[in-house]
């Protein structure tokens, strides 16, 4: 703390030249992607046979939809309209410069036959389905290779109905992975916005190998004691933002991936530029905002700021493991309220978890300028555990502005950690007392969407 105020007032920006057109603005919001505007065609499900009655199985409705639709692409595209009723379907893939719109008393259901789901190929980047080996089921909705899809509606709902899947999880009556209810791999012009999405049998919305990903306005709901049903996980992507939602569920809320161990570092396609703003919402099993613990293609310039979480098993929480390889590094959450939250702060480096035997346990990833600051949390047992990996270089970590108010009379419990701290109360442990020897410990962004270095 003395010493850290000797320090205080250095600022040393470096600017980062930012290539994108999606970067963030001064106001920490998206920057809004010159929206297509309405599309010129519109046809309806009903058009295509569909009953929404709940029980009335659509998927060929929807499949045949979508590829009457094909023939608009290059025309400015088409609107798939869903109006009020219970649109029971099996998986169907979405098209290219579509835009699936729901009413606001639309819901779609997913079907509960896993028949529904069908399989495909595991992700390179994973070596095989994250659960199980070989293949995984199909997401609901589901997009590859795309180019401007819209996904929206008057808060209608997308219900993947996952309680079945749960059974089966917990029953251990799964062949393959679970699916996730909306999933869009490399694609690029994403926007998904003013829906709900529920029950998912896995995590809900997954882009994986994306760029210019928008996820705005969604409620994102399932029950606390689900299994691995994490909210928005932008993995092995880009120029992806998250804004304005509300996310209750049994898993991470908001989880930034990269692939996994031998498979994510071969390969290594990062997740970068992630911008995530004023989220609100709890997890029973989960944290607010995680990364890993699959980071080994690396993880770099997250932005979170405005989060708000209670009733939460964790808040913040990097994950990794040796064998893992990657980085995480260029990390700033800001503006973090907790209240009712078990374990604040969590940095693993033993979090386990390997793909198969092939991992490399010397393949150590490399944690660094990790910034949390201007975080208050009320009833709070533990503040931070914050554990690196013996033998590899300490994680680096920088924390600021920071009250807990804590249970545990032991409230941080740090190993292999180094970093720096300012105004951290209760007293944080003694590695990031220390004044860093490098300077780039801490990383900030500026207003201008470009980044910097900050030293306190
Ligand atoms: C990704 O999508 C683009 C079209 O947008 C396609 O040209 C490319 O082959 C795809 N890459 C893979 C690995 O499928
Ligand atoms: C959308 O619907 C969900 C329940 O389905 C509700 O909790 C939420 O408040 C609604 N959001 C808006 C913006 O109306
Ligand atoms: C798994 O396979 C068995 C045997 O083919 C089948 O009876 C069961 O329904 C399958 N489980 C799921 C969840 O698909
Ligand atoms: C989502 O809802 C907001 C607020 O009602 C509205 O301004 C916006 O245009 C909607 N977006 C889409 C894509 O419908
Ligand atoms: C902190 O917790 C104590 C009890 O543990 C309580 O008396 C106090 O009011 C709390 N302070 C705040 C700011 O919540
Ligand atoms: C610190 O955490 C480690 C790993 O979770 C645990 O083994 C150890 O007992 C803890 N130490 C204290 C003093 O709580």
């Amino acid at each position: 703390m003395r010493r850290s105020n000797t320090l205080l007032g250095l600022l040393l920006v470096l600017s980062l030249i930012c290539e994108t057109t999606w970067a963030v603005s001064g106001s920490s919001s998206c920057k809004q992607r010159k929206m297509t505007a309405l599309r010129p065609h519109s046809v309806s499900i009903t058009e295509f046979g569909a009953i929404g009655d709940g029980v009335t199985l659509n998927t060929i409705a929807f499949q045949n939809a979508i590829f009457y639709l094909r023939s608009f692409a290059d025309k400015g595209g088409a609107q798939l309209f869903v109006p009020a009723g219970k649109w029971l379907t099996g998986s169907f893939s979405l098209i290219s410069h579509l835009t699936l719109s729901l009413d606001k008393d639309a819901v779609i259901l997913g079907s509960t036959d896993s028949i529904d789901w069908p399989l495909i190929d595991p992700l390179p980047s994973y070596g095989r389905g994250r659960e199980l080996p070989g293949e995984r089921h199909q997401s609901l909705i589901h997009g590859s290779n795309l180019k401007d899809v819209v996904i929206t509606g008057d808060n209608g709902t997308i219900d993947g109905q996952g309680s079945v899947w749960w059974d089966w999880f917990h029953n251990k009556n799964l062949n393959y992975t679970r699916p996730h209810l909306v999933e869009f791999i490399n694609s690029t012009g994403v926007v998904i916005s003013n829906l709900t999405f529920s029950n998912s049998p896995f995590w809900a919305i997954h882009p994986v190998y994306c760029s210019q990903v928008h996820v705005q306005r969604v409620t994102i709901l399932a029950p606390l004691d689900s299994p691995n049903t994490d909210g928005i996980d932008p993995d092995s992507s880009t120029d992806v933002c998250i804004e304005d939602c509300y996310i209750s569920t049994g898993d991470d809320i908001i989880a930034i991936k990269s692939g996994w161990d031998e498979h994510g570092i071969s390969y290594a396609r990062p997740s970068s530029n992630i911008n995530i703003y004023r989220i609100l919402g709890r997890t029973g099993d989960g944290a607010g905002i995680a990364i890993g613990s699959e980071m080994s293609g690396g993880v770099s310039e997250v932005r979170a700021e405005d989060i708000h979480l209670f009733d939460s098993k964790h808040g913040i929480r990097i994950k990794t493991s040796a064998g893992r390889g990657g980085y995480v590094k260029n990390i700033l959450v800001s503006d973090v309220i907790m209240e009712n939250v078990d374990m604040a702060i969590m940095i693993t480096g033993q979090y386990g978890e390997h793909p198969d035997e092939q991992y490399n346990p010397n393949a150590l990833p490399l944690i660094e300028r990790i910034t949390i600051k201007d975080v208050v949390g009320t009833n709070i047992r533990l503040a931070g555990l914050l554990n690196g990996i013996e033998g590899d270089d300490p994680f680096e970590v920088c924390l600021s502005n920071i009250m807990f108010n804590v249970s545990s009379e032991l409230p941080w419990n740090c190993s292999s950690i180094t970093g720096y701290s300012d105004m951290v109360s209760p007293n944080v442990c003694e590695p990031l007392r220390r004044v860093p020897e490098d300077s780039s410990v801490c990383y900030s962004t500026d207003s201008q969407g470009s980044s910097s270095l900050l030293v306190l």
